[in-house]
């Protein structure tokens, strides 16, 4: 077929794209700020706490749930009957919150039931080891919620040990990594879940493919470059997952936005502005009520019907729950189907397996990570 003047246009124009165009930008922070100042209105006819429906059989893994939403998520998870593994890398601050849990919670049912499991997002091996652990047990998963997340306001650029820039491996990398390991469990325990904590701000992201870790010098680095764009990937990532798991293996992909949430996420913010955060409780939701979106998608039957809606429908995105509640369209950008894929590519690379991993974890087959217990 011939190529016309416009077809070349439109190429150019693709291929020249270095960052999100004026009329994107601007509409991505009317989001955010329409986020921040009325998401108590929009989330109004939700309950404090969320009721949850029966999960007495399910098994849920929360990463970083010491703290702030995903603390939130585990406690109300573990308190409505359903065995929780907190994936954590301070252990210690967990094995005593589970304490504090249990004390509160005695005379109300039975034991919760809550364990403790080393995780340290930062570093590719320990997501390995961790999985490996989980996977050798030979049980179901049925949810995992990818929580944990940095956003290091203000802070100079940093890398992890696997020479990564900080927000996109904790945020996106090792999730991703974590996601497609844990698929045998996954797989055990269908149907099930991945639930993916991002945010609003993605709708500020833009991911330049060709310099993941923004060290090319093309784009700035701030804190704020590197956390949309680290959420906008996490997205993007997803999005190609959603569709390259068959409809039998019964597992959903989504994305959530918590609202804007008082937690330890502000911790980097100069403690002025700190205080500032603190001042302005109604607009904020507390991390109870910022845990709703991500127990809604961990937890609501129509949910995986909706994903397998949108699978059919050849919807380019996967599904993206508000902190309303409510499925939403993520950004502009995210519907880059292009750029997705090579998000795709680009992360399998980063996190050392092969590009059809999927593919082979759901036929049974074993893959080999470039990090792991060997690398020790
Ligand atoms: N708060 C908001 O307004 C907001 C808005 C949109 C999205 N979110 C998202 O919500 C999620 C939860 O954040 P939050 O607001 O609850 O913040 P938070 O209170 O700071 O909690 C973050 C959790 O992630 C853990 N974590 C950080 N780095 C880790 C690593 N390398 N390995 C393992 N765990 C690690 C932290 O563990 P430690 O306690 O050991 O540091 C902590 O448990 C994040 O993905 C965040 O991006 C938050």
């Amino acid at each position: 077929m011939a190529t016309t003047s416009a077809d070349l246009k439109e190429e150019v124009k693709k291929k020249k794209k270095d960052g999100l165009g004026w009329i994107e930008w601007l509409r991505g922070w009317f989001y955010v700020v329409y986020e921040m100042l009325f998401q108590r209105i929009t989330a109004s006819h939700l309950l404090n706490p969320m009721p949850l429906p029966p999960v007495n059989d399910l098994t849920c893994i929360v990463t970083g749930s010491t703290s702030g939403i995903g603390r939130e998520i585990a406690r109300q998870l573990a308190e409505s009957g359903a065995h929780v593994v907190m994936a954590v890398r301070n252990t210690k601050a967990a094995k005593e919150l589970i304490q504090k849990w249990q004390n509160e919670w005695s005379g109300m049912g039975l034991p919760l039931n809550v364990e403790v499991m080393e995780l340290d997002l930062l570093s590719l091996d320990s997501v390995v080891r961790f999985s490996e652990a989980w996977n050798a047990r030979l049980g179901p998963l049925h949810v995992l919620i990818n929580n944990a997340g940095i956003f290091s306001i203000g802070e100079p650029q940093k890398f992890s040990q696997d020479g990564y820039e900080e927000h996109l491996q904790v945020n996106h990398l090792a999730p991703a990594l974590l996601s497609v390991l844990l698929l045998p469990s996954l797989i055990r325990g269908s149907p099930s879940r991945i639930v993916n904590v991002n945010s609003v701000m993605h709708y500020v992201g833009f991911v330049d493919t060709d310099d993941m870790n923004v060290v090319s010098g093309k784009r700035k680095y701030t804190s704020l470059v590197g956390y949309s764009s680290s959420k906008l990937a996490q997205i993007m990532f997803s999005s190609v997952l959603h569709k390259r798991l068959p409809a039998e293996a019964g597992i959903c992909v989504t994305c959530v936005s918590p609202g804007v949430v008082q937690t330890n996420v502000a911790r980097d913010l100069p403690r002025i502005i700190q205080a500032g955060y603190r001042l302005i409780p109604y607009f904020i939701f507390s991390p109870q009520e910022g845990s709703r979106s991500a127990l809604f998608a961990a937890t609501d039957p129509q949910v995986p019907e909706y994903c397998q809606l949108l699978k059919s429908d050849d919807f380019p995105v996967c599904a993206f729950i508000s902190q309303d509640c409510n499925p939403t369209n993520p950004s502009e950008e995210a519907h880059n189907v292009e750029t997705s894929h090579k998000v795709w590519e680009k992360t399998f690379e980063m996190i050392g397996l092969p590009s059809d991993a999927v593919e082979k974890l759901i036929e049974g087959e074993e893959v080999a990570c470039r990090y792991g217990a060997h690398n020790e």
